[in-house]
């Protein structure tokens, strides 16, 4: 089988179904574009509703430019549609299914343009420069469901990327999402990796010093939050630590981490990024860099603000680690983290 006639009936269904929606009054534009589906166990996109059945693909694209809150479609064995409300790629579970993503770019009717997340505008040519600035668009998450996949822009940023985006209150942006029921991210990485970032915002992700300098960059003042789910653990309920000032050195600073003070919160984790073990100051190391004399980075197996020298134990808060080694010492002594999201959001 070659690749050739494949693209050929996807472009024929694209056209049929921009020819059946430009027929009809109610859409004037609507654009779709083949993204990728990706195999893990888990997803951080949200489904509309349950997959349901379809005889053509047209009918799941249809259904997608019905439903206004539908960004993506994903089709499975031309038969399975299933509606997501956010996202750029697929997930799947399996891979056995033959499947297909499309992403809904915008969807303009008599009423105005629906944008993908983050995108807004007449015409949806803006996109936010981080997820504070999308709650003070009004954006909104609910409780039940915190974390959206979003595009961000920061100011200096050349092209919008993919995030988590937690549109609760003043909105925070994550730079950094661990899922212990992924299939595993690798984080024992290099310095550039660590520099540019890797993972997917699909799953897990660390976004990269250098995207996390430019969301910082441009306006005074971020604070850091750490969301933590740890296991085992006496509630569902995440614990939270937050801190104020946060900001990140240059590249010839190694990306010091830098906050001015802890703040207390309703149910918190406890202190395991100032306290005994400060990070507070510290450049960051990976095992091709590390600044630390005791090899922290190696022994670790993963990237971080490690403690230079002086205390043994390079850190009370292994968040990069590798799956069941994911550590928040004080107070969460002995359990091992299976989900958190590490973000920043404007003060
Ligand atoms: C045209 O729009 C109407 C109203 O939204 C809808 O019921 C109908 O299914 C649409 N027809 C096509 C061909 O998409
Ligand atoms: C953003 O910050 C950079 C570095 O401080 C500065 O050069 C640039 O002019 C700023 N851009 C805007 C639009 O404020
Ligand atoms: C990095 O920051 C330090 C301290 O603010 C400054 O002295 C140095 O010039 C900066 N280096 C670069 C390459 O911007
Ligand atoms: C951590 O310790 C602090 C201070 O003792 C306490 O207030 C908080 O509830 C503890 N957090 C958790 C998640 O156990
Ligand atoms: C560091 O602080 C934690 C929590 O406050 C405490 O349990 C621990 O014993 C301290 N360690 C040292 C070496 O002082
Ligand atoms: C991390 O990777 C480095 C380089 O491959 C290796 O030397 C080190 O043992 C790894 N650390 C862990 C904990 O796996
Ligand atoms: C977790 O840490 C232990 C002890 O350092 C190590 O033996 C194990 O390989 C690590 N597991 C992963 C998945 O990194």
């Amino acid at each position: 089988m070659t690749l050739l006639p494949l693209v050929l009936l996807v472009c024929v269904a694209y056209m049929n179904v921009a020819k059946c929606i430009s027929n009809n009054a109610t859409f004037r534009y609507t654009q779709f574009k083949e993204t990728l589906v990706k195999i893990n166990k888990c997803s951080n996109s949200r489904n509309i509703v349950a997959p349901f059945i379809v005889s053509t693909e047209r009918e799941c694209l249809k259904a997608c430019i019905a439903e206004q809150t539908c960004r993506k479609v994903k089709l499975c064995n031309g038969r399975r549609c299933t509606m997501y409300s956010d996202g750029e790629n697929c997930p799947e579970r399996q891979t056995l299914n033959q499947c297909k993503c499309f992403v809904k770019k915008k969807s303009c009717t008599d009423a105005g343009c629906s944008c993908q997340i983050g995108h807004y505008g007449n015409n949806c040519e803006k996109v936010i420069e981080d997820c504070s600035h999308g709650s003070q668009l009004g954006y909104r998450s609910v409780s039940s469901t915190p974390i959206k996949l979003s595009y961000i822009k920061p100011l200096m940023s050349a092209e919008p990327f993919e995030i988590l985006c937690d549109f609760r209150d003043s909105g925070m942006t994550i730079f950094l999402r661990r899922n212990h029921n992924c299939i595993g991210v690798d984080f024992n990485r290099t310095m550039e990796d660590y520099v540019l970032g890797f993972g997917d915002s699909n799953f897990e992700y660390w976004l990269g010093l250098e995207k996390l300098k430019q969301i910082l960059l441009n306006h005074s003042s971020y604070k850091l939050y750490f969301n933590i789910w740890p296991k085992p653990y006496h509630t569902n309920r995440a614990c939270n630590r937050k801190y104020e000032g946060f900001r990140v050195g240059n590249a010839s600073e190694k990306y010091a981490f830098h906050v001015s003070n802890g703040v207390p919160t309703n149910f918190d984790c406890g202190e395991s990024i100032l306290g005994n073990m400060s990070i507070n100051g510290q450049p960051f190391s990976t095992y091709d860099e590390d600044s630390t004399d005791e090899g922290c980075a190696t022994s670790k197996g993963c990237g971080w603000w490690f403690i230079t020298n002086g205390i043994s134990g390079c850190t009370a808060a292994n968040l990069n680690g590798g799956h069941g080694n994911i550590t928040w010492l004080y107070n969460l002594t002995g359990l091992s983290i299976n989900i958190l999201n590490a973000g920043v959001v404007r003060e």
